[in-house]
Order: C-alpha cells, then sequence, then structure tokens
C-alpha cells in the first residue's frame, strides 16, 4: 500500500493501546484515514470497534496507554472532547445520551456556539436548521422537544444526521449507526450521508454490519478488528467477502498470532 501525503492524511492512530479500568481493550492499533476518504471498521461484537471511535473522540471512560492520535496536522491523544470536536472530528454514538429538560434546539445552538468557525449566527443559522429539517423530512417541531427523551430509534438517529450536517465535520465516525433501524431511518442516514459528502466532501469511518448503507459509497479501506486489535486490512471488496464468508478466517489467524 503506498502511504499518503503528509498533507493527506487527516487522521492517523499510531501504535495505540487503551483501556477501560483494569480491561486492555485496544493493542497496538495503527490506521489512517485521509482527507475526504470512506473508511470501514468490521469485526466481530466486542471487538473493540466502538472502543476505537471513542478514544479518537476522546472519551475520558478509556486511557490510552501507548501510542499517538494524530487529527488535521495536530497530536491530539491527550486534547479533550471538546477540543477534538472544535478541530473537525465528529461520533455518531450507537446509544445516543438523553438529556432531559434540554430542548433539542437549545442543544443544538450551544453545539454551534462551541464551533465558531461555523459562521451560523442568528438568521443563518435558523436558515441552516430549516434547511436541513428538509432534507431529513424533520417536522420542526422536533426543535421545541426535549432531547432524545421519548425519541424513536428512527428520531434520535435523524437528530444525530441533522448535527452531522450542522457541524460539517472533516471526519465522522458513525458507529453502527443502521443498527436497529428500520428502512425509512435507513434511508434518511443514507440521505444525510450523502449530503455530508456533497455539502463538504468530509472524511467517514463508518462501523458497521450492515452494507444496506454503504451500498451507494465508494469505500476507500476496510478495516477488520478482532479481540482488540486491526487483523487485516483491504479495498471495499473485503466487505462483501466478510458479508459471505463471516470472520471465521480472520479470528482463526488472530488466535494463531496471539499463540
Ligand atoms: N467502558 C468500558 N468499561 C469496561 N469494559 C468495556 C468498556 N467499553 C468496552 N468494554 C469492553 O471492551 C470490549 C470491546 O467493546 P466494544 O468496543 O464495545 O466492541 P464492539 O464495538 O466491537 O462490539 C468488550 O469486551 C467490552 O465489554
Ligand atoms: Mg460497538
Amino acid at each position: 500500500m503506498t502511504k499518503a501525503n503528509e498533507s493527506d492524511e487527516l487522521l492517523s492512530v499510531s501504535h495505540v493501546s487503551a483501556s477501560a479500568g483494569d480491561k486492555m481493550i485496544l493493542h497496538d492499533v495503527t490506521c489512517s484515514v485521509g482527507q475526504g476518504q470512506i473508511h470501514v471498521l468490521m469485526g466481530p461484537n466486542g471487538a473493540g470497534k466502538s472502543t476505537l471511535g471513542h478514544v479518537v473522540m476522546g472519551s475520558s471512560a478509556y486511557t490510552v496507554n501507548k501510542g499517538t492520535i494524530v487529527f488535521a496536522d495536530k497530536d491530539i491523544t491527550s486534547a479533550g472532547v471538546d477540543a477534538r470536536s472544535r478541530a473537525g472530528l465528529f461520533m455518531s454514538f450507537q446509544s445516543p445520551i438523553e438529556v432531559p429538560g434540554v430542548p433539542l434546539n437549545s442543544f443544538l445552538k450551544a453545539i454551534v456556539a462551541q464551533h465558531d468557525n461555523l459562521d451560523l449566527k442568528g438568521k443563518r443559522y435558523k436558515k441552516r436548521i430549516a434547511e436541513i429539517m428538509q432534507q431529513l423530512d424533520m417536522d420542526p417541531s422536533y426543535l421545541n422537544r426535549e432531547l432524545n427523551v421519548g425519541f424513536s430509534g428512527g428520531e434520535k438517529k435523524k437528530i444525530e444526521m441533522l448535527q452531522l450536517l450542522l457541524l460539517q465535520p472533516k471526519l465522522a465516525i458513525l458507529d453502527e449507526t443502521d443498527s436497529g433501524l428500520d428502512v425509512d431511518a435507513l434511508d434518511v442516514v443514507s440521505r444525510a450521508i450523502a449530503a455530508y459528502r456533497s455539502s463538504c466532501d468530509g472524511a467517514l469511518l463508518i462501523i458497521t454490519h450492515n452494507t444496506r448503507i454503504l451500498r451507494d459509497l465508494s469505500i476507500d479501506r476496510t478495516h477488520v478488528m478482532v479481540n482488540g486489535h486491526l487483523v487485516a486490512e483491504g479495498s471495499g471488496l473485503l466487505v462483501n467477502e466478510i458479508n459471505h464468508d463471516g470472520y471465521g478466517r480472520f479470528i482463526a489467524e488472530a488466535e494463531a498470532d496471539q499463540q
């Protein structure tokens, strides 16, 4: 594989080992995502995929014991979540949080205020929100509801996609954005990804078992994680191979390597 020019490289994870409490989860993980590229991260349940996403986002639940994370030419290994978000990182969570008492609109305004590069004040904010809500088939009354409380899985996903389109990050990590969603909600996710790509040509790291949302995307690299190790990397064709043959080959190879 040819190495991307330094200026093309957006995220570079080098030899990262990470733990939660006493539990070592990630072992010597190295991977990189170039500007505007689409990468897919696959692996059996419990492999450490979500952990890698959280570690890149700087979640305080995890400790990076070794290695470095560089994003947009800056070492962010010990940066906080907010700084990473301002630098252009975004992650959509498998289980989004509920914040009772905070209306969605206040929440969105607070996030926008933290990203002063966005230039979305006053009328421009309103106009952009209205535009995105229309793109995602969202009723404007959503804005007055408490954040995620009583929202269905599909509605929560729409709100995350709204955030994605509002923030236009340089890299969006989508963690099992498709799990448990019905066909209509999957369609919204696909449309949001297409709108994100066409509005800012942002990069994507998609964690998924589901090929439906990958169908219309041109995948640059696929990474396979087993037991906290990245064990294989390949083209977009690897997604089809895994869907056909499962993870058996990778698990056997990982076990052989670890003996
Ligand atoms: N905050 C945490 N505390 C303790 N164990 C965790 C924590 N987060 C993840 N784990 C454990 O780390 C392993 C990898 O989890 P996860 O990254 O969620 O896997 P995946 O997303 O690939 O299904 C699992 O064994 C999980 O139980
Ligand atoms: Mg997960």
